[in-house]
């Protein structure tokens, strides 16, 4: 881990890199304020163990690390482009064993910022910088994929049509996915906690909007958690009234006792890092492999077969889905790093 407080704004910049085995480590940008700093230092290291996870089974030439930069409550908006200068000097010293893209609370413009200093290890800038633009798009177009195959494992059917998909967080990857959904004829319904996105879909585009406090016991075919991490919890799993969960939040299980209650509950689980990982595979692709268009978009749509596979594999091991997923990912992986003491650099 990489820690620095960055004293003219009090942020706290963490820069955790859990694996480099097949690659320099990757993995987006958050940008948020926090409880305290171990809740941002916990996160970056859950979210960086992600990142190996995803890669691993996106089959890329990438390892996993996470960057979060912990706000301060008083955080003035003024001094975001500075921050993200300084944030971009410390991914350049170093040389590439961290590469970045946007995550929650960071845009292309952001990176666009961070690239002055930090390139080349940034993704997902603006055309105008010569980057291939957010990477919201293709990661809905990985959960589209990923909530097609997992549909029809449970139903046996290929069309989403009626289909009722709740959407949590109508945001970056949120929007893109309900305008895919609602194309296949999905009965799309969405909660959102910012007045400006719920206006936007339920009273622009008349969508049905479920309170965030509805979201749990809300009766749907499909959940898709496309906002922050947690939501499956000890406490949220007993009242899903869903037959499956696909989305694209970053660590959705809240500890992993909860791929067994859903299990448990009969509830098809389809894993986030496999599921979510259409942003990373196409920025990669894209930015740093040399794949054209067409490339990127075949490699995201990949993702609905591979978690078929999964829960092919999960169903003939009698196994949960996120151990399936888990074990496809280190079969790529040598285990003997995987458990490697963090080492901590205070810059
Ligand atoms: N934040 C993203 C993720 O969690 C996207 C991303 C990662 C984009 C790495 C580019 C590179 O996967």
């Amino acid at each position: 881990m990489v820690i620095r407080r960055d004293a003219p704004t009090d942020a706290w910049i963490i820069i955790a890199i859990h694996s480099t085995r097949l690659g320099p480590a990757a993995g987006g940008t958050r940008m948020k304020s926090y409880l305290d700093v171990p809740a941002a230092l916990q996160d970056a290291l859950r979210l960086a163990e992600g990142m190996t996870y995803k890669m691993a089974a996106a089959e890329l030439p990438r390892g996993g690390g996470k960057a979060v930069i912990a706000l301060p409550p008083d955080f003035d908006t003024a001094a975001r482009p500075s921050l993200l200068r300084r944030y971009g000097e410390l991914i350049h010293q170093l040389g590439g064993t961290y590469h970045t893209g946007p995550d929650v609370g960071t845009s292309s413009e952001d990176m666009d910022l961070i690239a002055e200093t930090g390139a080349p290890y940034v993704h997902a800038r603006t055309a105008s910088r010569g980057g291939s633009g957010s990477s919201g798009p293709a990661t809905a177009l990985g959960v589209y994929s990923g909530i097609q195959a997992t549909w029809e494992w449970i139903s046996a059917q290929t069309s989403l049509a009626g289909v009722r998909v709740l959407v949590q967080g109508a945001g970056t990857v949120g929007g893109p996915l309900m305008d895919r959904l609602l194309e296949a004829g999905a009965q799309v319904s969405f909660s959102d906690v910012e007045e400006t996105v719920v206006r936007r879909y339920r009273d622009e585009r008349g969508l049905t909007f479920v309170p965030p406090e509805q979201v749990y016991e809300t009766e749907c075919d499909i959940f898709a958690p496309c906002a922050l991490g947690g939501v499956l919890n000890r406490e949220t799993i007993p009242r899903l009234k869903c037959r499956a969960v696909a989305g694209s939040a970053n660590n959705q299980l809240a500890e992993p006792e909860d791929a067994e209650r859903l299990w448990a509950r009969g509830i098809l689980y389809a894993p986030d890092f496999v599921v979510n990982a259409g942003g990373a595979i196409a920025l990669t692709g894209l930015e740093a492999l040399g794949w054209p268009e067409t490339e990127a978009e075949s490699r995201v749509k990949e993702i609905g077969p591979r978690l078929r596979r999964i829960y092919e594999m999960a169903a003939a091991q009698g196994i949960t889905t996120e151990a399936a997923a888990r074990k496809m990912a280190e079969a790529r992986l040598e285990p003997g790093r995987m458990n490697q003491m963090p080492h901590v650099t205070v810059l």
